[in-house]
């Protein structure tokens, strides 16, 4: 059968279509890029401003020392507060993202992950950071027993790791259940599987483990 017209189309054809559809597609794009880039202008030159961060004044106690922060960015997490602003640089970030525990303080009693909480959110609070709970010159039971226990090795995980065990005490005096042990009102020292699995979120990257634990048993069995 003999090729009509319309069945002549060649690969050359083909082509030179491709790229008169490219380069109309390109034209479209970089109008409306132009387009963009006018009203930017344009906006500019009529002097409309850049969106602000919103921003709040917030106060809370630190260490028991009334802090007050003006117009604190809301988007500032409490451990930027901690560590960039009132400059309590024991607090530790690590990840940065809840998942090691080195920023760990305790507002109100219980430990919390500074990183994953906004500043703006604790109007009121008490906060406890490792500052609050001695100095090298006159350390807090905690501090004394990772000492004496050579809890540590680097150290960067080591305040966030007394702020927790501080509060996982005082979780467990309280009588806050865990899936480990069946009662906790029961007379009894926390075992080690209990102190281990509440102070699971703490992760030490020199693996102190087996001294931190020991520290942690001892401040108990002395405070019981
Ligand atoms: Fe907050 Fe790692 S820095 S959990
Ligand atoms: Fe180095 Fe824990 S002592 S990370």
């Amino acid at each position: 059968m003999a090729k009509g017209k319309s069945m002549s189309f060649t690969r050359r054809d083909a082509m030179v279509g491709g790229a008169a559809v490219t380069a109309a597609a390109m034209s479209t794009q970089v109008f409306a890029q132009s387009d963009r880039s006018a009203a930017a202008g344009a906006a500019a030159g009529a002097g409309v401003a850049a969106p602000r961060a919103a921003a709040t004044d917030v106060g809370f106690t630190v260490n028991g020392t009334a802090q007050k922060l003006t117009a604190a960015d809301n988007r500032m997490t409490l451990l930027d507060a901690l560590r960039e602003t009132l400059q309590l640089t024991g607090t530790k970030k690590g990840c940065d993202h809840g998942q090691c525990g080195a920023c760990t303080v305790i507002v109100n009693g219980r430990r919390i992950n500074s990183c994953l909480s906004l500043a703006v959110m604790h109007e009121g609070d008490e906060i406890t950071t490792i500052e609050g709970l001695g100095s090298p010159e006159e350390m807090g039971p905690m501090q004394t027993a990772f000492v004496e226990h050579d809890g540590y090795q680097c150290g960067y995980c080591t305040p966030g790791q007394i702020c927790s065990a501080t509060a996982v005490l005082e979780e467990i005096k309280a009588g806050i259940p865990s899936h480990v042990t069946r009662d906790l009102t029961a007379d009894m020292q926390p075992t080690a599987a209990e102190i281990k699995e509440r102070m699971s979120g703490n992760i030490c990257r020199c693996g102190a483990y087996a001294n931190i634990l020991a520290a942690i048993q001892d401040v108990s069995e002395n405070n019981a």
